[in-house]
């Protein structure tokens, strides 16, 4: 049996890097052969400041986006993190095994924090919570977009030095990146960055829940380059690849079936025929989104049915660590 987890933070709506990226392979890997939890990761979120009600919100969005992309409530485990303690409470005895010059190197804090003049201590601690969500429910698999592979590493040597330390307890996890570019869907706006919820152009990102018509506007504004053909060379022509790699991805048509059918289209053109297939593909999602969200009652009852089960597991883990790093059962 493979145990699968992963996260999604609750930071604004999905966009499509999320979506072909991880929640789409989130969704695939729901079957019988494998046990599945799925996290949204409200205490991540909080690492940087968030407007109280709105994060609220985005959660139970963040769970209709979920379910609207296929996750199924009777396959998976889904839940909100920060309705299970044990999570921190990992979190807290894992940094104790953890050195701040592990830490300092990420290339994610480095990212975030470079232009804060306070950093929260929170952000430093962020991927070794992200350690401890994984190793409470003893995950074997983590399908994750390529931007968390030093996380992913960093859960791999806690592993292995509580298991040194304390005695086997925890399983190694492997990440599960796809083998193609959707591991790393670029920004519309800069194809040398990945596309991203923190950046400041909404141009640069597809949302799931965007309208046509927005969808066409900002794929009609991608930035491309000067040739007009359309070929896949993400090297030299990440703009173009970027497009070809989504449209492929939402049609399932080989890149090279796409550039054969095009091969007598400028980019112009061709990026309105991307957007239709983004359209024709993310509407009936944006659609069951809306309907989801109508009845936000649902919503809690799911997530309060996926922490009965999650809570089930993280009890047990955190019981068996507490006994072997020596801390507090004399009841
Ligand atoms: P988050 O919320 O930033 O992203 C959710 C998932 O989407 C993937 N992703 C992308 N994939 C391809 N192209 C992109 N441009 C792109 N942008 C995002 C991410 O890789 C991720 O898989 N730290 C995590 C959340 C987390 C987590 C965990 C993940 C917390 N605990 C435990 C796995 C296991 C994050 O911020 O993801």
């Amino acid at each position: 049996v493979k145990k699968v987890f992963s996260g999604i933070q609750p930071t604004g709506d999905l966009h499509i890097g999320n979506y072909l990226g991880a929640i789409r392979r989130w969704v695939d890997l729901q079957n019988d052969e494998n046990d599945v939890t799925y996290c949204i990761v409200d205490l991540h979120s909080i690492t940087l400041p968030q407007n109280p009600l709105e994060l609220r919100n985005n959660s139970l969005r963040i769970c209709a986006s979920l379910l609207a992309c296929g996750i199924d409530p009777n396959k998976s485990t889904l839940f909100l993190q920060s309705s299970i303690k044990e999570h921190s409470e990992l979190c807290w005895i894992l940094g104790c095994i953890t050195t701040m010059a592990r830490l300092t190197h990420l290339p994610q804090y480095k990212d975030k924090s470079a232009a804060m003049k306070e950093i929260p201590l929170g952000l430093y601690l962020y991927p070794v919570l992200q350690a401890a969500d994984i190793m409470l429910y003893k995950a074997t698999h983590v399908p994750v977009g390529e931007d968390q592979l030093q996380h992913l590493q960093l859960a791999l040597s806690l592993t292995k030095l509580f298991n040194h330390r304390f005695g086997k307890t925890f399983p190694m996890c492997q990440a599960m990146v796809a083998e193609d570019a959707s591991c790393r869907i670029k920004s519309l706006r800069d194809p040398s960055k990945k596309m991203s919820k923190s950046d400041p152009d909404p141009k640069s990102c597809v949302m799931i829940t965007d309208t046509p018509e927005v969808i066409k506007g900002k794929v009609k504004k991608a930035i491309t380059d000067c040739t007009s053909e359309v070929t896949f060379d993400p090297l030299t022509r990440p703009g173009v690849a970027n497009l070809l790699t989504m449209h492929s991805m939402v049609s399932g048509k080989s890149v090279q079936s796409i550039c054969d059918e095009v091969k007598d289209v400028d980019t112009g053109k061709y990026k309105l025929i991307v957007a239709d297939a983004l359209i024709e593909h993310i509407n009936p999602i944006r659609i069951k989104i809306e309907d989801y969200l109508k009845n936000p009652d649902h919503l809690c009852n799911i997530l309060n049915q996926g922490s009965d089960k999650a809570r089930e597991v993280a009890e047990k883990t955190i019981n068996e660590v507490k006994i072997k790093v020596g801390l507090g059962n004399f009841r």
